[in-house]
């Protein structure tokens, strides 16, 4: 029997999911803005910070699989409260962290290396451990809850769910910087943003309801769907271990896999990639070899050029989510897919020659936010189209690990591809090789056959 829902509207669920999604934007894309100041303070080194952010990767990204599995058992709005509750407070424990003395961490050498381990452990638990623990119970849940509600406009929903990691993003690295400017130090930011995120996760979870079984809104019937011999008029949808078992879902788990290493790879190295290239045009300009000193004006300047890049990809990150959700519900996600995997290949290959000049740095950073930002709208509604909006939740969390690993690895990789080669040329192609991998998979990809409804 179909239900509608008089009295709860339904754009709430879509305000949870903004709301959450958000204060994992304010944890995860903006943490380079910490290296320098956390290095300076504790006399770490960037591998040892970025490992932080590698674990915290890792751990949200597996997270999602239980968080997922149970949010479709005992609904969202616990699992979104009491993990959005454990991710405040990893974010705020940061703050607790004592700093090493500032005289042992200047004069540098073992004792400072011997200062800084107990708290970089610290570091890893707090944000890499019981943060990205936390945030990927804040993640998953809304993604699988707000389609429900809307099965007219189920990626458009799906987009809302997802924006605010770039929107959270966006706003926290302006916000950061003028913050450690202000109190010289990066560890009040995580005092003070980890009380936010707990007022806005608790918000969050309150917004956050499953609609009544069958739900419809006023007005709207659905699609009738008929099995493969056209004879069944209406399908179900698949349980999780059905969708487990078929080969389009671990197809799926590859391709968003290698769109996240890719993505994620290069992301981190975007902006160092843009320093060096517009500083060798610089030194080949003024007739300069490698050992000059480039005087300090020119280099802020090419640093600030090149930082134009790591804000036109959050841009477009973000806006791409909810802007390619309607097209997802007109047209389905297959084409789009093959075509933003595919220019995605190409925003790869172009990406090393295009270093040398800031716009053209930046239109190809806005292209490859654009291309990576829309898989969070798209792989999430492609398993709706397959296996039906009942237990997103459990289906959804586990394909979401590929980002986890790939998060871990793809960082880790590109750092040691360009240590090894000295460029950035062969990570950028090896991210162009991985992504047409998946254009392969996705371009042959097909829907699995509907399961009919057996009446008793
Ligand atoms: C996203 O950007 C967390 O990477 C995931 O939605």
């Amino acid at each position: 029997m179909p239900q509608t829902e008089k009295t709860f509207p339904r754009w709430i669920p879509l305000l949870g999911g903004l709301l959450g999604s958000t204060t994992c934007g304010l944890l995860l894309y903006a943490f380079s803005v910490f290296i320098r100041p956390l290095q300076a303070q504790f006399g770490w080194s960037v591998p040892d910070v970025a490992m932080a952010y590698a674990l915290i990767c890792l751990i949200f990204g597996l997270m999602t699989f239980p968080a997922g599995r149970l949010s479709d058992k005992y609904g969202s709005r616990n699992v979104v409260l009491v993990g959005g509750i454990i991710m405040a407070f990893g974010f705020f424990m940061v703050s607790t962290i004592t700093p090493p003395d500032p005289a042992v961490i200047a004069a540098g050498g073992d004792a400072a290396r011997a200062a800084g381990k107990t708290p970089l452990y610290l570091l890893y638990l707090y944000y890499g451990v019981i943060a990205g623990f936390g945030g990927g119970c804040v993640y998953l849940p809304p993604i699988a809850t707000a389609p429900k509600w809307w099965p007219d406009r189920r990626a458009l929903a799906t987009g809302f769910t997802v924006v605010g990691l770039g929107l959270g993003s966006f706003v926290m690295a302006p916000m950061a910087t003028g913050m450690i400017n202000h109190f010289g130090s990066a560890l009040p930011v995580f005092k003070y943003v980890g009380i936010a995120m707990g007022i806005m996760v608790v918000l969050a979870a309150l917004c956050l309801k499953e609609p009544p079984k069958g739900y419809r809104p006023a007005g709207w019937n659905p699609p009738v769907q008929s099995s493969a011999d056209g004879l069944v008029k209406c399908c179900r949808d698949y349980t999780y271990e059905e969708t487990k078992k078929t080969p389009q879902f671990w197809l799926l788990w590859v391709a968003y896999f290698c769109g996240s290493f890719a993505g994620l790879m290069v992301i981190g190295l975007i902006a160092k990639h843009g320093i060096d290239a517009m500083t060798l045009v610089y030194r080949a300009k003024e007739g300069l070899d490698a050992a000059a000193v480039i005087p300090e004006d020119v280099a802020k300047s090419i640093a600030m050029s090149a930082s134009l890049a790591p804000s036109t990809l959050a841009v477009f990150n973000a806006a791409v989510r909810i802007m390619v959700g309607p097209l997802a519900d007109r047209m389905g996600t297959k084409k789009i897919f093959v075509a933003l995997f595919a220019l995605q290949t190409v925003a790869m290959l172009i990406l090393f020659p295009a270093g040398k000049t800031a716009a053209l740095l930046a239109a190809c950073a806005g292209l490859i936010g654009w291309n990576y930002g829309a898989m969070f709208t798209l792989f999430p509604a492609t398993l709706l189209q397959y296996y039906g909006p009942t237990n997103q939740g459990s289906n959804y969390g586990l394909l979401f690990t590929a980002w986890g690993i790939a998060g871990f690895c793809g960082p880790y990789f590109g750092g040691k591809l360009q240590a090894m080669t000295g460029s950035f040329f062969v990570p950028f192609i090896v991210a162009a090789v991985v992504l047409a991998i998946s254009v392969a998979i996705l371009a042959t990809l097909k829907a699995p056959s509907k399961i009919p409804v057996i009446e008793a």
